[in-house]
């Protein structure tokens, strides 16, 4: 892909795969899209795929399979216990992970419930590069608390720093130090850093990282749903990487970890996750739990055809041009969107291109959720549905105060190879439309908010007429178009 020089100048994230199964999409008229996203209550979790043009809410589950993933989901062995098919899967994470132990879950929060009622307990504490939605929630659940620590860098919105998602080490020994090791439940690294921008860390760093767990007898563990993403980038930005094969760097990395759980829905472009462990008496304290929780050892809730899929998938996440194209796309984005001025987080990372609300919606307070309220913008605008990942994916403290997040972006998830260029190309313009109407969008209030997760299924409504103000602006600068 990154190998293929066209005649012209222009730099194209040309395809090294052909599409042989389509989906019809449809693009409901605007007045349809207000009407949806009120039902939705601002919502865009609660829109239905049907009223959707371009759903990039996720990358979670929606990857494209590849036709070997589809042909290995025939032959799977469909037996509780013991079955072939799982065996396939167990033998194909050691040989990539060279962990001896799996215990398979039916999906990444599943691994997360498991460690934390494994490992944490009240005054217990998880330090990590920086928290994921529902990574936390489990942690709080069980009373410990999580230590964000990442670098000072990787919270700068606009930067060349090529790894964003490293872990402050000076930050983590003087946390080790006050709090003392024996509070630490774990160390938590995530790969493809998710709510700052997909932002990956160096190897280099998580080498530092599990010097200081080691010396400190606290354990390392690795959230490796991105972690695709996360090798590319350390193929192609780090210097020492850059003579290693995908397949070296996975090993390396996960020979610096004593745990390595992951969402196989984005991991491995199937629907499921595990837990992968190197020592015996951790992988005994969280086996009971697997049996009680997700299912038995042999499936974890995972269905045959979906342990066979994500077997493949592994395997094809070891293939550099199976990797690249994500990444790419989110590139070609992430530059098309800064030409016309549209802030941007960068570098362009992993997952999805992501907008910086706090700047395209500076008048919107934080209190009114300029995060959620961009993303509802940009469905009534577009059709295409973003996820708000700032204030909103935040829980209130327990004294019910707002948890202002430390940025609010609009999220839109690249599916890995689902997209095609003429349909990023379409994002961008409409997006370069909103945002030179940007003005006109108003923040969002509460109507509904639940306790946990309210981001799932809160229902919100306009501070104002705002919508109806943007509608007709719409209207006025496109005719009739959809
Ligand atoms: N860890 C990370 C880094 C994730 O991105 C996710 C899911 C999970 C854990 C939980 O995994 O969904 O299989 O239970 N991220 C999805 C997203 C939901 O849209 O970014 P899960």
């Amino acid at each position: 892909m990154a190998s293929v020089k066209f005649y012209g100048n222009e730099t194209v994230p040309l395809e090294m795969h052909k599409v042989r199964i389509v989906q019809k999409l449809s693009l409901p008229p605007i007045e349809r899209r207000l009407e949806k996203i009120t039902e939705a209550g601002n919502n865009t979790f609660l829109l239905k795929n049907a009223e959707v043009f371009l759903d990039m809410l996720t990358d979670s589950g929606v990857n494209a399979m590849s036709d070997q993933q589809q042909a290995a989901m025939m032959v799977a062995d469909d037996s509780y216990a013991g079955s072939a098919t799982y065996t396939r899967l167990e033998n194909k994470l050691r040989e990539l992970f060279g962990m001896h132990y799996f215990l398979p879950a039916h999906q990444g929060r599943a691994c997360e419930h498991i460690l934390a009622k494994a490992f944490v307990s009240p005054g217990k504490v998880v330090p990590m590069n920086y928290h994921f939605t529902t990574t936390k929630a489990h942690i709080t659940l069980q009373g410990g608390a999580v230590e964000e620590l990442v670098t000072d860098a990787g919270l700068e919105v606009v930067s060349v720093n090529p790894f964003k998602g490293n872990m402050d080490i000076g930050k983590l020994r003087a946390l080790i130090k006050a709090r003392g090791a024996d509070n630490i439940a774990f160390v938590r690294m995530e790969s493809g850093t998710n709510l700052i921008g997909g932002q990956p860390f160096s190897l280099a760093n998580l080498a530092d990282v599990s010097n200081v767990c080691k010396e400190n007898g606290i354990l390392l563990v690795l959230d490796a749903s991105l972690l695709a993403d996360n090798l590319y980038f350390n193929k192609v930005r780090e210097a020492h990487c850059k003579a290693l094969s995908i397949r070296e760097i996975t090993r390396r990395t996960a020979d610096l970890c004593d745990v390595i759980y992951f969402s196989a829905r984005k991991l491995g472009c199937a629907r499921g996750g595990g837990i992968c462990i190197r020592d015996q008496g951790i992988y005994q304290k969280m086996r009971p739990l697997v049996p009680l929780f997700e299912g038995f050892l042999t499936y974890g809730g995972m269905s045959v055809r979906e342990m066979e899929a994500l077997t493949v998938g592994l395997e094809e996440t070891m293939d550099e041009e199976m990797i690249n194209q994500g990444p790419q796309f989110i590139a070609y984005m992430v530059d098309q969107l800064q030409d016309r001025g549209v802030p941007v987080i960068t570098p362009a990372g992993g997952l999805g291109c992501h907008i910086n609300a706090k700047e395209f919606v500076a008048h919107i307070p934080q209190a009114q959720y300029p995060a959620g309220a961009l993303a509802s913008a940009l469905y009534i605008a577009s059709g295409i549905r973003g996820m708000e990942r700032g204030t909103l994916s935040e829980q209130r403290e327990p004294d019910g105060s707002e948890v202002f997040a430390n940025m609010e972006l609009v999220r839109l998830a690249m599916p890995r190879r689902v997209f095609t260029l003429s349909q990023v190309k379409y994002a961008v313009d409409r997006i370069s439309w909103l945002y030179d109407n940007r003005k006109l969008i108003g923040g969002l209030s509460f109507i509904e908010e639940p306790e946990v997760l309210r981001f799932f299924y809160g229902l919100l409504k306009p501070v104002s007429d705002w919508q109806d103000r943007l509608v007709a602006k719409f209207r006025e600068d496109f005719g009739d178009s959809l």
